[in-house]
């Protein structure tokens, strides 16, 4: 045969042999191209190579080069027609595996309330200086709310104009209970369960019938914290404050300001002061727990001493934030929250 005849053929057999793999639609379809093209026994190419003996001796060596020449493109046009049946079936696979049931994933449109961050931060903080966050009822019996702290029957703190009491019988019973006015109930609570030492902070909803301005809300949050043990003096309430200014603030230089004042449950009491820009910001009540309330908890108050402190969570948010109106915090405007 002339070896042009040869070089031909085997062109030819390129052309289709590629076509064919080129086409198959599935791996049936390949399986059985390449059994017509590559297979061992009758397989086109080996057809070719046997028709090799017929070429002229001295055209032997320039046929045998083109022959692997073209060997090699169909075996690659069959590799490359695998691969692409394979890919295919993969990503087929995965479309099955799509669950359009499956809720989608929305960008982020949810932010924590500031007033849930700062009580995350506070706990986080107090947390670190050893006080354990505890829970208490917002609704409270007259008991925890002013009896045990040292607020008799006569006092002007428990005037009806200036809670929010419940109907006794909405109630269900007989004792009068109200919306908690103050976080300090759950210092009460903690000591009649536990003995000494307590070492505990307190965050939660107290509410007043107060009409909303930019400083006032009928509902706002408190931090309560409260120190019992054996010789707990103010300078312990005093460090403890500033840690917790300096930790919150992240001010390193903050400075604690005590001024005389009356709390029926602490002697003496202060009010606390914070240093803040080049002023000072109040923050809040503390003092020392008063005997009486050691005692109507059956602590025995020549043994131990402690100091209680009730912070507003708003005030201190609000100036860390630069927030001028606490109702800001609850009118629920999303341009408003959304900062945080
Ligand atoms: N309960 C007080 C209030 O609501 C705040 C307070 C003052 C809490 C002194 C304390 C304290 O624990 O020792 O205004």
């Amino acid at each position: 045969m002339a070896l042009s005849d040869f070089l031909a053929q085997l062109e030819q057999l390129a052309v289709e042999a590629q076509a064919a793999f080129d086409s198959a639609a599935d791996s049936d379809a390949l399986e059985a191209a390449r059994i017509d093209f590559v297979g061992a026994k009758q397989g086109r190419l080996k057809a070719a190579q046997k028709g090799m003996g017929q070429v002229d001796g001295p055209d032997k060596p320039a046929a045998g080069k083109k022959f692997n020449e073209v060997k090699q493109a169909v075996e690659a046009a069959f590799e490359a027609a695998k691969q692409r049946l394979s890919d295919g079936a993969a990503t087929q696979a995965s479309a099955q595996r799509f669950d359009p049931t499956l809720p989608g994933h929305l960008p982020r449109v949810g932010h924590t309330h500031p007033i849930t961050q700062t009580i995350a931060d506070m706990k986080e903080i107090m947390g670190r200086l050893g006080f354990a966050a505890v829970e208490g009822p917002e609704i409270e019996d007259e008991w925890h709310n002013f009896e045990a702290l040292n607020i008799p029957l006569v006092h002007p703190a428990r005037d009806p104009l200036d809670n929010f009491y419940l109907a006794a019988a909405q109630a269900g019973g007989n004792d009068t209970l109200l919306l908690r006015s103050q976080t300090s109930t759950v210092q009460i609570r903690v000591m009649e369960q536990t003995p000494p030492p307590v070492r505990i902070i307190s965050l939660g909803r107290v509410y007043r019938p107060d009409t909303a301005d930019d400083t006032h809300y009928p509902m706002f949050h408190q931090i309560e914290g409260l120190l019992v043990a054996p010789g707990v003096t103010m300078a312990d309430l005093k460090s403890v404050l500033r840690m917790f200014c300096q930790s919150y603030f992240g001010e390193q230089d903050v400075h604690i300001r005590f001024r005389p004042s009356f709390f029926p449950f602490t002697e003496p009491s202060v009010e606390v002061d914070m240093s803040w820009q080049a002023g000072w910001m109040e923050m809040g009540g503390a003092g020392m727990v008063d005997p009486n309330v050691l005692r109507a908890v059956g602590y025995d108050a020549d043994e131990v001493t402690g100091f209680a402190f009730g912070l507003g969570v708003e005030r201190i948010c609000m100036r860390r934030h630069g927030i001028t109106d606490i109702r800001n915090l609850y009118t629920n405007d999303v341009r408003f929250l959304e900062q945080f």
